[in-house]
């Protein structure tokens, strides 16, 4: 039996103008690249999908997937056609950033029975912010897998400002991508 190939969104999580989120999803992309593994792996930009505040009258769960908000419903079809994710995250306030909340909360079963790796960084490593997205995106049926990227903005980013990860990283990261690409491809048996 041939293996079909896996899609994965690299998804960001900060819309600042200033962010340094789209290096470390960059990064995350070649690293991924270069892993060898039976999938496909894409940058799904938050600040390009024209989604504002979550403000819908009626529950993502609760509209069959018909949405009348063409943003929505164009984010829909992005994640809908994904097997699993690596969400990148900086942390605000010992959180995950609203942005990605509000884009999370736009969306039902299109997250359903799909699995996560999930890439922090922040002055305390993201950890905080790691864990608070765990939470919110196990309510979203989302399985996210143990090993994770946390970066510190002191010993990762060159004046805190450019990308250079630490190669002692990579072993944890490397799992981290071969568990994602097994629970996706384990997951979906379960998803219709
Ligand atoms: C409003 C705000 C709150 C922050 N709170 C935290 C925090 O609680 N913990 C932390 O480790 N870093 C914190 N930081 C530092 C950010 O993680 C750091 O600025 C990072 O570069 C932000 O990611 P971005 O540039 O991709 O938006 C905060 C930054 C901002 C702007």
């Amino acid at each position: 039996m041939t293996q079909e190939r896996l899609w994965f969104g690299i998804i960001t999580g900060s819309t600042r103008d200033v962010r340094v989120n789209l290096q470390v999803a960059e990064w995350v992309k070649t690293f991924a690249d270069a892993r060898g593994v039976e999938a496909t792996f894409e940058i799904v930009d938050i600040k390009e999908t024209g989604l504002g505040r979550f403000n819908e009258a009626i529950p993502p769960l609760m509209t069959d997937q018909n949405y009348e908000n063409k943003a929505q419903k164009a984010w829909s079809e992005q994640i809908d056609q994904l097997d699993g994710f690596i969400f990148v995250t900086p942390e605000y306030n010992k959180n995950f950033p609203s942005a990605l909340k509000d884009h999370l909360d736009y969306l039902g079963k299109e997250w359903h029975h799909k699995a996560a790796g999930i890439v922090s960084y922040g002055s305390t490593l993201g950890i905080a912010a790691s864990l608070a997205l765990r939470t919110t995106v196990s309510n979203l049926k989302i399985a996210t897998v143990e090993p994770q990227g946390a970066f510190s903005l002191f010993n990762d980013f060159e004046n805190m400002t450019t990308f250079k990860p630490m190669a002692v990283h990579e072993p944890r990261f490397g799992e981290m991508i071969d568990d994602v690409v097994a629970w996706s491809t384990a997951l979906k048996t379960v998803r219709h």
